[in-house]
């Protein structure tokens, strides 16, 4: 929270003094909140201010941690963000973000810069005193498909002798529905409550997507844990809905399946559309426009990848079996994101004359999508691993990646990447691309074929260039 000098008045009066102290700096006048605060659950009212005085502790400042401790300072918040690895906190603590998120260096400068933000080692240090302790770890999938929550548990054994009466443990990393079970179980605190309150944060828009949500879930057995952890939103204009935590948790694994759903389902229209000579970008336009359907997640690509949509949709299976139900749809989802995969590739061996063995391909993008350096589970880089199986040899430009990877010659540009190529493919959506001259690419190549996974490219001037063009569903 801040200052103490400025909670102590103005708890006396409970939510409206909360509003007025966090709309405060911006000028904005305190009122009744825009939205509504729903509640399936009864006994919830409305947000609280805690009895406790204590700052929030954030364990684990990866991608979603770090957004979350710099965004509840940009709130109003005290944080103290706790990491295991010490160079990362050591860089933190100087203001050097290691990251690439739009807003986010500024957030956490200012942060630092107002006293809100700091970073230490060890998640027991920052929970030391804390009122909320934010857990943020990763949540990697396990050999079976389920997500392995051994960082969340050894997260929760290291906070449990330190934690305050009374504090509230949220987890913020997406785990398994009966995961504030498992985490109420390790602590081993009757005195403590575990909250869900999972997030909803694209990477490349983390920032703006925290500060402006569609919807705020929070997950609670316990009321007023919940309206305490809601009222650290406040300010924030977004519904907030008010569950318990295994609804909270279904939400989150739901919210995954069905956009990665929406992208699979648009990815095999887009099979359709080559096979009956239709354009899926018309296509995508008309069924869009249908308020139900909306345009969001409907651009057809090389297949969704990233930390959360692959691991996410494997997870939810798994639990879904565990508890007796065969998802099948969404293993058809993940089924037509694999095939996707396998279709840009055989574009790119057709565009090689129907043999990839010893062909140079040039590769735009590897980050599993633009405005990101986060290279987990890319398609960029599942495609270019089954090129490289078929002889392949893959050079590669992504403006975020600057580290070598196996078997990818890495390029310093998009020009270089070109370079002798008999195959130029557009991995990740990357603006900068949009508006190379296909005329002067065309020049550094040894043959004019181009694969746009993407449909980022205009195409006309590729073909105008003397490139023969292939997208993904038209
Ligand atoms: C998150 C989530 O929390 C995960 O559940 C979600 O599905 C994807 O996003 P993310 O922030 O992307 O993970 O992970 P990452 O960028 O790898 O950061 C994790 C941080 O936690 C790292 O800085 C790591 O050093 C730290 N960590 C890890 C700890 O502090 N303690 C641990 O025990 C393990
Ligand atoms: C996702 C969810 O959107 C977010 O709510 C959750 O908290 C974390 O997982 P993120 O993985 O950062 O966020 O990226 P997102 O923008 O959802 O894209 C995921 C993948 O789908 C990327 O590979 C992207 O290129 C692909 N995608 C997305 C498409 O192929 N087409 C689309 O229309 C949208």
């Amino acid at each position: 929270m801040t200052g103490s000098d400025q909670i102590g008045p103005l708890r006396t009066s409970r939510t409206v003094s909360h509003r007025a102290r966090t709309m405060a700096g911006r000028g904005e006048v305190p009122g009744p909140a825009p939205f509504p605060m729903t509640s399936p659950r009864s006994g919830w009212t409305r947000p609280v201010i805690s009895p406790l005085m204590g700052h929030i502790a954030v364990v684990g400042v990866g991608y979603v941690g770090l957004t979350t401790g710099a965004c509840l300072a940009k709130l109003g918040h005290t944080v103290v963000c706790g990491d295991v690895d010490e160079a990362r906190v050591a860089n933190l603590s100087k203001g050097e973000v290691p990251i690439v998120e739009a807003g986010l260096d500024q957030l956490v400068r200012d942060g630092l810069r107002s006293g809100n933000l700091r970073f230490v080692v060890g998640a027991a240090t920052a929970a030391e005193g804390a009122e909320f302790i934010y857990l943020c770890v990763p949540t990697p999938q396990g050999e079976d498909g389920s997500a392995d929550l051994s960082y969340i548990e050894s997260a929760a054994r290291e906070i449990s002798s330190v934690l305050e009466e009374g504090a509230i443990v949220v987890n913020k990393s997406t785990v398994p529905v009966g995961s504030a079970k498992v985490v109420e179980r390790v602590l081993g605190r009757p005195d403590v409550s575990v909250v869900s309150n999972p997030e909803f944060l694209r990477e490349g828009s983390a920032v703006h997507d925290f500060l402006h949500p569609d919807r705020i879930v929070v997950g609670a057995d316990d009321p007023n844990a919940a309206s305490r952890v809601a009222a650290l939103y406040l300010g924030v204009p977004a519904p907030f809905i008010v569950t318990d935590p295994a609804s909270a948790e279904t939400i989150k694994y739901a919210a995954n399946a069905f956009l990665a759903a929406k992208i699979s389902f648009v990815n095999a229209i887009a099979a359709v559309c080559e096979a009956v000579g239709a354009d899926v970008t018309d296509v995508v336009l008309g069924i869009g426009s249908d308020k139900r359907i909306g345009h969001d997640f409907l651009r057809p690509g090389p297949g969704w990848g990233g930390s959360c949509f692959p691991k996410d949709t494997r997870a939810l299976v798994r639990i879904a079996e565990d508890a007796g139900y065969d998802f099948d749809l969404l293993r058809g989802v993940i089924s037509v994101n694999s095939q996707q995969h396998a279709r840009v590739v055989d574009k790119i061996r057709d565009a090689a004359g129907g043999s990839l063995d010893g062909v140079v391909v040039g590769v735009w993008g590897l980050t599993f999508k633009a405005r990101t350096d986060d290279l987990r589970d890319s398609p960029s880089l599942a495609i270019i691993e089954a090129l490289r199986r078929e002889g392949a040899v893959v050079q590669g430009y992504d403006p975020t990646v600057e580290r070598e990877l196996d078997g990818i010659q890495l390029c310093v540009d998009p020009y270089e990447a070109c370079a002798g190529a008999r195959v130029l493919a557009v991995l990740t959506e990357w603006d900068d691309f949009r508006w190379i001259d296909p005329e002067h690419v065309g020049e550094l190549m040894s043959a004019r074929q181009v694969v746009d996974a993407r449909n980022l490219l205009e195409r006309p001037a590729w073909q105008r260039a003397g490139f023969t063009y292939q997208g993904i569903g038209r």
